[in-house]
């Protein structure tokens, strides 16, 4: 009966992130055959429609736009760079590279990053991008995972994710993952910190709105990694996400943690149908 239940509510999840391309008509239907409450499609509704979706880059400046479009002047290239280095370096007890398994990058790892995080079948659970390089280095090379925010993994990443630059972001809501989704879509929802202000109220809200300087985004993960000035240096999507989280004065979740991941997934999401950025120059 609670699997029933559950692939139900499954169910109704993959079919609403479809019809969330659609008028809220067309999901009516399915919550009447629901046993959950009638919210629960319109909780599928993507906050901002697709037609509304902007890069994290619209807001930026038009010089920081210049720079993350050239290739040559990108910092962020630097670690892209790196990544295929590493790309073709044999590595771990192994003595393999990621090429002698996945060839060339700009083939096999083509769109990949569009469907991240995803659930790992070998981990069994949400894995973000990383994490995923990270498991083969542990899995397929019998080398040690990099620690967050390494150059390493961050190039790896940036390179990875490079081969998917300009491909829409396209991630499922299915059975396996419902769980975490709703997680993390709850957290996106819910006040936090001595701030007492949810993601919602600035990345739905009010973004466009100006603060500290800075123009509030739709907060979408599609530029990352990025090269930021302020860091002067690349960071991930979850160094970033404990940057908002220190904004609000809550409590920073450790790089790994599963909230941050089920956040990433919510955030990946609500951003389907955006083009990858990759990587991305932010002031
Ligand atoms: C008080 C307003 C505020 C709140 C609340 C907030 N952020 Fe942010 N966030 C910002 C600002 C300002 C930036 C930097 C400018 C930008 O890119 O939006 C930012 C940046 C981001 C970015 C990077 C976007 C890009 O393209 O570089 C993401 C992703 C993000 N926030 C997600 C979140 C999440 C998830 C939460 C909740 C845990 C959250 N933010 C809470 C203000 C906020
Ligand atoms: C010994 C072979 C082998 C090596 C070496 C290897 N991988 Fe993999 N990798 C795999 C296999 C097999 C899968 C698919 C796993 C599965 O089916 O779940 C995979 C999956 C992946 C994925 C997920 C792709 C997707 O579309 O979801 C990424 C990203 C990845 N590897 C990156 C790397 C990187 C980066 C390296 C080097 C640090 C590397 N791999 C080294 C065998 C390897």
């Amino acid at each position: 009966m609670r699997r029933r239940v559950f692939a139900l509510i499954a169910a109704g999840l993959s079919f609403a992130a479809m019809a969330a391309e659609r008028p809220v008509a067309g999901v009516t239907p399915v919550a009447m055959e629901l046993p959950i409450p009638q919210s629960m499609p319109l909780r599928m509704q993507r906050p901002i429609p697709p037609a509304a979706l902007k890069q994290g880059s619209a807001f930026t400046s038009e010089a920081n736009r210049a720079l993350q479009a050239d290739e040559f002047a990108n910092p962020g290239m630097l670690w892209v760079t790196r990544g295929e280095k590493l790309w073709n370096e044999p590595a771990g007890s192994a003595g393999k590279s990621c090429a002698a398994c996945h060839g060339d990058a700009a083939q096999s790892m083509k769109g990949a990053a569009t469907r991240y995080p995803r659930i790992d079948p070998g981990a069994a659970r949400l894995v973000n991008l990383s994490e995923r390089i990270n498991l083969c280095r542990e899995r397929n090379q019998a080398a040690a995972p990099y620690q967050p925010e390494s150059d390493e993994l961050l190039g790896l990443s940036a390179f990875v994710t490079y081969q998917s630059r300009g491909l829409p972001m396209n991630v499922t809501i299915d059975p396996q993952n419902a769980r975490d989704f709703e997680r993390g879509r709850d957290r996106f929802y819910r006040r936090m910190g001595q701030m007492n202000l949810a993601c919602a109220q600035c990345h739905d809200r009010n973004w466009d709105r100006t603060l500290l300087f800075e123009k509030i985004s739709q907060g979408h993960p599609t530029g990352f990694p990025i090269y930021r000035q302020e860091w002067q240096t690349m960071g991930s999507l979850q160094r970033r996400l404990r940057a908002c989280y220190s904004g609000l004065r809550a409590q920073m979740p450790e790089y790994g943690a599963r909230e941050l991941v089920e956040l990433e997934l919510f955030l990946a999401w609500r951003a389907n149908g955006l083009p990858i950025e990759a990587p991305a120059v932010r002031r």
